[in-house]
């Protein structure tokens, strides 16, 4: 595997991908998302060296969201969640092309804060209904509303966002930061988008703020409910609860950490506990189960759609054709970049 500089410290050790497929079916038979089969991962075998070649040959790099398919995973130079994908793809330099295995909105970004290098997603149908539930227009209309009201309204939006609603933000956040850059605002007034959820958890940390959010949510994380999670407790007390801030109130209460994706990978490897129930989309306890072998990971999930639907094949393919081409005009970019360039600001030290 080769290792690029810009490789992440917390990433997964990647000089321990397994050359041998005996290794690799163990390793993915720890996942319960899906059954893989011998053929299965003989079938990965093949296509991770003709997908190691065609990086080779393009120069390119392979970034992963921790909820993409495991095979996927095994296969990406990095793996992270959206803050780490956002300041990788910043960082990459010495590649041409980068592979981003996430949603739009995640390879969007990286085209925004590295406008130099070819960003490809491999299915375009990999979107994010969050994304989708704050449209740039109808954004414009209720920033200019409640700007009558208060002058000092400041626009938050979350990375899951569309470049458009980025152009339109001040400052961007992610799962992993959002309190601690709403913290660094002088401005009192705060338009949240697009998620009430992760809103809510803000507005819990950061009580001298009116944080007023947009009625979004994750369709994902929405179905989880406080029984489902209570029962799974009384079943099994001595787990550590772990959850995601796009989950319910409800269902944030009952956590013991309310972590982004990669706070919770970080979070399970450093605890003393060995049990974790983990509250957020099924990917994470898969990541986990490969990862973390010692440590029981039990799911308390939902399936994203949007983020299972890309193959390996579709990587495969994406290289050899150099497709799907992420392109955001100029006048989107950059006042978008500006606001994310805000938050990189807001967190750096
Ligand atoms: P993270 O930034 O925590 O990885 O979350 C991204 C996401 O889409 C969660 O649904
Ligand atoms: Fe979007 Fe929810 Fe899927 Fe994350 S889990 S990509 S927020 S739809």
């Amino acid at each position: 595997m080769p290792h690029h500089s810009y490789l992440m410290p917390h990433g997964p050790d990647f000089a321990k991908v397994r050359k041998d497929m005996s290794t690799l079916f163990e390793e993915l038979s720890r996942v319960t998302t899906y059954e893989y089969t011998e053929d299965d991962v003989r079938g990965f075998e093949t296509l991770y060296e003709e997908i190691r070649e065609l990086k080779k040959q393009r120069n390119a790099v392979i970034v992963a969201h921790n909820y993409y398919r495991p095979e996927i995973l095994k296969v990406a130079d990095f793996v992270g969640d959206s803050l780490e994908l956002a300041l990788m793809a910043a960082n990459v330099k010495d590649a041409d092309i980068i592979e981003f295995c996430g949603v739009h909105f995640m390879a969007e970004t990286a085209k925004i804060v590295n406008p130099s290098r070819t960003v490809l997603l491999p299915n375009l149908l990999a979107g994010c209904q969050l994304a989708d539930s704050a449209p740039a227009e109808q954004l414009a209309a209720r920033i200019a509303e409640l700007k009558q009201q208060y002058d000092d309204l400041a626009v938050v939006s979350y990375v899951n966002t569309t470049a458009a609603v980025k152009a339109l933000s001040d400052i961007i956040v992610t799962s992993a930061n959002a309190a601690k850059v709403v913290r660094t605002l002088p401005n009192k007034n705060i338009l949240f988008v697009p998620d009430r959820n992760l809103a809510s958890h803000v507005a819990q940390q950061v009580t001298d703020k009116n944080i007023i959010p947009w009625e979004g949510f994750c369709y994902v994380h929405q179905q989880i409910t406080p029984a489902e999670v209570q029962r799974i407790r009384e079943a099994d007390p001595e787990l550590e609860i772990l959850v995601h801030p796009e989950c319910r109130p409800d269902v944030a209460k009952l956590a013991d950490a309310v972590l982004s994706t990669s706070g919770m990978v970080k979070w399970a490897k450093e605890r003393p506990a060995s049990r974790f129930l983990v509250v957020t989309e099924c990917g994470l306890s898969d990541r986990l189960a490969m990862e973390v072998p010692d440590k029981t990971f039990v799911k308390g999930c939902k399936l994203c759609t949007f983020m299972k639907v890309t193959t390996l094949e579709d990587v495969r393919d994406s290289l050899r054709d150099v497709k799907y081409e992420i392109e955001v005009p100029e006048e989107i970019r950059l006042p978008a970049d500006r606001a994310l360039q805000r938050m990189f600001e807001a967190t750096s030290g």
